[in-house]
């Protein structure tokens, strides 16, 4: 399996608007490829505007597999107007609230990786909850609330088979700033303490664990 993105596909992850850092996608990627030996889907709670999607999708497309990203496209709580991270040109003019699906498929058709991404607008729960079958890999950055970084650890971490990789971004073990908040550390403490898990790398605020037990 390629230990790096086809050329371009880095590129496509720069231009794409989105809050990934260049060497967490790369982490990200090679995870990815990894747990793509799995013949599972690579699964995304967070598509945002589809930066890490575009690396998932790369190494779905590499492995043969298929990248599912999860998102409703209104936003996190700090992408509203008024906070932190909002960015106006995500906005639908029409009706006044976020929409990030139209910037996502933009991503997405010029990185030329349409064909190995399926996309699913929801709220994580909800798909999770109807979601059948295994994943090699579950990838959440979604939501940074207690209340939904929790929804998305016990919605998806039970699809994940043996040997999955669960991959939690934004994890702080020290309190950042008021926007992003230590909801995704709480969970990948609870991932640890459940011994369900193992700790394979940290990369920045991304950690890869290994689904190595029952439960979550
Ligand atoms: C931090 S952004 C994702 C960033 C993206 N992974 C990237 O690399 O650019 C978080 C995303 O999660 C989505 N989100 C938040 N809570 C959600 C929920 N309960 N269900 C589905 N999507 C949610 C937001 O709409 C937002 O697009």
């Amino acid at each position: 399996m390629p230990a790096e993105p086809k050329p371009g596909i880095m590129d496509a992850f720069q231009a794409a608007k989105g809050f990934m850092p260049v060497d967490e996608g790369l982490a990200l990627y090679a995870a990815a490829v990894q747990a793509g030996a799995l013949g599972l889907p690579l699964l995304e709670v967070g598509t945002y505007c589809g930066r890490s999607t575009v690396l998932l999708a790369d190494a779905a497309r590499a492995c043969g597999v298929t990248a599912v990203t999860v998102d409703h496209h209104r936003g996190s709580e700090e992408q509203q107007p008024g906070w932190e991270y909002h960015d106006p040109e995500v906005v639908d003019p029409e009706l006044g609230v976020m929409d990030t699906l139209p910037t996502f498929r933009r991503t997405l058709r010029r990185a030329g990786l349409e064909g190995h991404v399926v996309a699913v607008v929801g709220r994580s729960p909800q798909v999770a909850s109807v979601w059948g079958g295994k994943v090699g890999l579950v990838f959440i950055d979604g939501g940074h609330t207690d209340e939904h970084a929790t929804a998305d650890y016990e919605g998806w971490a039970p699809h994940l088979a043996e040997g999955g990789l669960l991959l939690i971004h934004d994890v702080f073990p020290d309190p950042v700033d008021e926007f992003t908040g230590q909801a995704p550390y709480r969970v990948h403490l609870r991932a640890l303490a459940s011994g369900a898990f193992t700790e394979v790398s940290a990369h920045g605020s991304l950690r890869v664990l290994r689904r190595t037990g029952a439960g979550i």
